[in-house]
C-alpha cells in the first residue's frame, strides 16, 4: 500500500517533468525561431521615408524618389498640407486610399503603414 502510493508518485512527478521539458522546448523554439524571423521583418525604426523599402517600392512611382511628388498626380508629401494632416487621418489615406491614392492595407501590414506615417511625419519636420 505504501509502496503503491511512492510508486503512484515517482510517475506523478516525472509525468510533470515531461510537461515542464516539453513547455521548455515550446518556449525555446519561439526564442530560436519565431523570434529572429519577427525582428527581421520590422521596418528598422532610425530608417527614413526616402530609404524605408516599403516607400521605394509602393509610393515612390507617384510620390517621388525624394517624396516630393512626381507622376500619376502624386502630390508632394512634404509640404503644409501634409504636415498639418493628424497621424489617423494619414494612417487612414495609406490604407484606404483617397481619389487617385491607391489604397494598402492589403498589401502593406500596420507596421508599415505605421512606419510610413511615422517617417512622412519625420519628414515635415525639417
Ligand atoms: C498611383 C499613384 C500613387 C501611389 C503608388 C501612392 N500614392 Fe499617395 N497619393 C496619390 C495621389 C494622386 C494623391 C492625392 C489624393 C487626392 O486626390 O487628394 C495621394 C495622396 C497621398 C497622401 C496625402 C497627401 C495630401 O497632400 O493630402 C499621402 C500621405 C500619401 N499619398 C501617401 C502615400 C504612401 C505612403 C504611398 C505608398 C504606400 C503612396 N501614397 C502611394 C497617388 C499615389
Amino acid at each position: 500500500m505504501l509502496l503503491n502510493a511512492s510508486k503512484s508518485l515517482v510517475n506523478s512527478t516525472s509525468t510533470r517533468f515531461d510537461l515542464k521539458t516539453s513547455q521548455l522546448a515550446i518556449a525555446l523554439y519561439f526564442l530560436l525561431f519565431a523570434f529572429p524571423a519577427a525582428f527581421s521583418q520590422a521596418t528598422p525604426s532610425d530608417s527614413t521615408l526616402t530609404s524605408n523599402p516599403a516607400f521605394i517600392n509602393h509610393c515612390a512611382k507617384c510620390h517621388g524618389k525624394n517624396a516630393e511628388g512626381r507622376r500619376f498626380r502624386g502630390p508632394s508629401l512634404i509640404s503644409g498640407k501634409v504636415s498639418a494632416t493628424s497621424d489617423d487621418e494619414l494612417r487612414n489615406i495609406i490604407s484606404n486610399g483617397k481619389v487617385h491614392m491607391p489604397k494598402y492595407k492589403n498589401k502593406l501590414t500596420s507596421d508599415e503603414i505605421d512606419s510610413l506615417v511615422q517617417q512622412i511625419k519625420a519628414v515635415n519636420k525639417k
